[in-house]
């Protein structure tokens, strides 16, 4: 085969290129993170740092550029010297535009920072022009920031939340991981409502103008994709018990889909579950692993986030400031979170639960917006949150729930009332977890299915964990942006997905 000349002498050229340009720096070396510039500095190498640009402070003789490549909340000062660099470049460096610079690692002349970057290379990647780019060096309101969710990652605000996320998906896995559970992916697309509560969002592919109908004129799902009716699932916990009961102990970590209409600071319309199923656990055990699986996540963000945590409780101090002393929390971001990691959580039945919640002042001058009269009614997230913040001052979890309020699956207990099903109640959070014992014996199922109009038939499957070997077993359920508003103390559940999905908001 002949060799291509053609190739090599292009390379060739491009090389010479490479070297001639100011950008011969840039283009061969490598980038450096800016987490490690700062938290391991070596003065006097030469370096090159990428990322955006949060401010520019520019005087005749010197501009600062704070670079912010979103490795860690710190910015990296970058000093431009106008001798060194024509004018126009350094115009054309303004919030928001992203640079490569190359530079020397120099002590700080200001406080503030002990190192920064003296920059010999400079190269724009993408201008930002002041007049229109959304993002000031000024604080914007959250509200603003879920207008322009494409943007907000840029801030210091949400860069923290994100990095904390990451942290906590890694630590959900090295929690169970280390436990010896296994990770199942359970199905998105599913034929099945888990909860039995009607809230799923359909999947399918018939042509919504003109559906094909069957003789009696409903909607002919046999004709669908699936040849059935199908949706997005609502949790993976049934499919977990099928595994469970082969692998004993599993995990899953999944988007899971709502369609009910709660436009509160606490309901995603799409959020992120994890749901532990274990074998040979009863409801006690479960409520050990949830606790246990709580004050490790929170340990691990304390241990682990202690820059991004140290910029939010600084934000939420500001934030109570503005609030009025009523309504001011009695703990910081940071006491709240290590006092869960130091304090066992309490554990009381819903019976005794009604009866401290029938007994207490906002009751009784009827401050509830939901009174509580008699035993069998679901709790609201106003009753939660005063057993969590009034009454027990901690965590709560609540245990042996009516079995008219909860779902199919939840085992009997001997009253014939109330079912193994227990709530873990967070400060400023209401419900964080949802579980219970599951139903094992096959009669009690298949009797409480029929009785609550679950397509028995269609879920055989189910049943047959039932028929076949069936064991005593428990699980649970963590709403992952519950977890993560309580560990970076935002108020709103959209500030803590990157991009939210609710009623009405389907954006980016
Ligand atoms: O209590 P839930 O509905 O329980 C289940 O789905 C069970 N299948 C779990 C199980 O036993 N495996 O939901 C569990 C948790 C809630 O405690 C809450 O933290 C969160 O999921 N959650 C939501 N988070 C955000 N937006 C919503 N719309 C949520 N609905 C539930
Ligand atoms: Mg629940």
């Amino acid at each position: 085969m002949r060799p291509n000349y053609r190739f090599f002498a292009l390379y060739f050229r491009w090389q010479v290129a490479c070297q001639r340009t100011e950008y011969y720096d840039i283009i061969m070396t490598k980038r450096t993170k800016i987490a490690k510039v700062l938290s391991s500095p070596e003065v006097g190498q030469q370096i090159t740092v990428k990322g955006w640009v949060r401010t520019k402070r520019a005087s005749k003789n010197v501009a600062f550029v704070a670079l912010n490549d979103g490795s860690t909340i710190k910015n990296l000062q970058v000093v431009v010297s106008p001798e060194q660099f024509e004018e126009d470049l350094i115009t054309r460096i303004t919030t928001g535009s992203c640079l490569a610079v190359g530079g020397r690692v120099v002590e700080s002349q200001g406080s503030g920072q002990n190192v920064e970057l003296e920059a010999s290379t400079i190269e724009v990647y993408g201008e930002a022009d002041p007049e229109l780019y959304p993002l000031q060096p000024k604080k914007h309101s959250l509200e603003f920031l879920r207008e322009i969710a494409h943007l907000r990652p840029r801030t210091n605000t949400f860069g923290a939340i994100f990095r904390i996320r990451h942290a906590m998906i890694f630590a959900v896995h090295k929690f169970f991981h280390d436990k010896g559970f296994v990770n199942i992916h359970t199905p998105i697309i599913t034929g099945s409502d888990a909860e039995g509560a009607g809230e799923t969002f359909r999947v399918t592919t018939l042509d919504p103008k003109n559906p094909p109908l069957t003789q009696d004129g409903a909607i002919d799902f046999k004709e669908d994709f699936f040849e059935r009716e199908a949706n997005l699932t609502v949790s993976g916990q049934l499919e977990g018990e099928l595994a469970a009961l082969a692998l004993s102990e599993i995990y899953t970590f999944g988007p899971t889909f709502r369609a009910e209409n709660s436009n509160t600071s606490r309901h995603l319309s799409e959020f992120w579950m994890i749901e532990p199923e274990m074998a040979f656990y009863d409801i006690n055990d479960s409520m050990d692993l949830g606790e246990e699986m709580l004050r490790f996540l929170v340990n691990y963000a304390l241990e682990q986030c202690a820059d991004d945590l140290d910029f939010l409780e600084k934000r939420a101090l500001d934030e109570e400031k503005s609030k009025p002393q009523a309504e001011r929390s009695e703990m910081s971001l940071l006491e709240r979170l290590k006092f869960v990691v130091e304090n066992d959580f309490a554990r009381i039945t819903y019976t005794e639960a009604i009866d401290i919640l029938r007994n207490s002042k906002p009751n009784k001058k009827k401050k509830f917006s939901y009174l509580i009269e008699g035993w069998g009614s679901d709790l609201q997230s106003e009753h939660e949150r005063y057993l969590v913040e009034k009454h027990f001052k901690k965590p709560v979890i609540l245990f042996d729930y009516p079995k008219d309020i909860k779902s199919f699956y939840m085992r009997m207990n001997d009253d014939g009332k109330t079912v193994a099903a227990m709530d873990i109640l967070f400060p400023g959070i209401g419900e964080i977890v949802g579980g219970s014992q599951r139903e094992e014996r096959y009669d009690h199922l298949l009797t409480r299915m029929q009785e609550m109009n679950i397509p028995d038939k269609e879920m055989w499957w189910y049943l047959d964990t039932r028929k076949f070997g069936t064991a005593p077993h428990s699980g649970f359920g963590l709403g992952f942006e519950r977890m993560i508003q309580f560990i970076t103390g935002m108020g709103n559940i959209r500030d803590v997905i990157p991009f939210p999905r609710t009623p009405g908001s389907c954006e980016f």
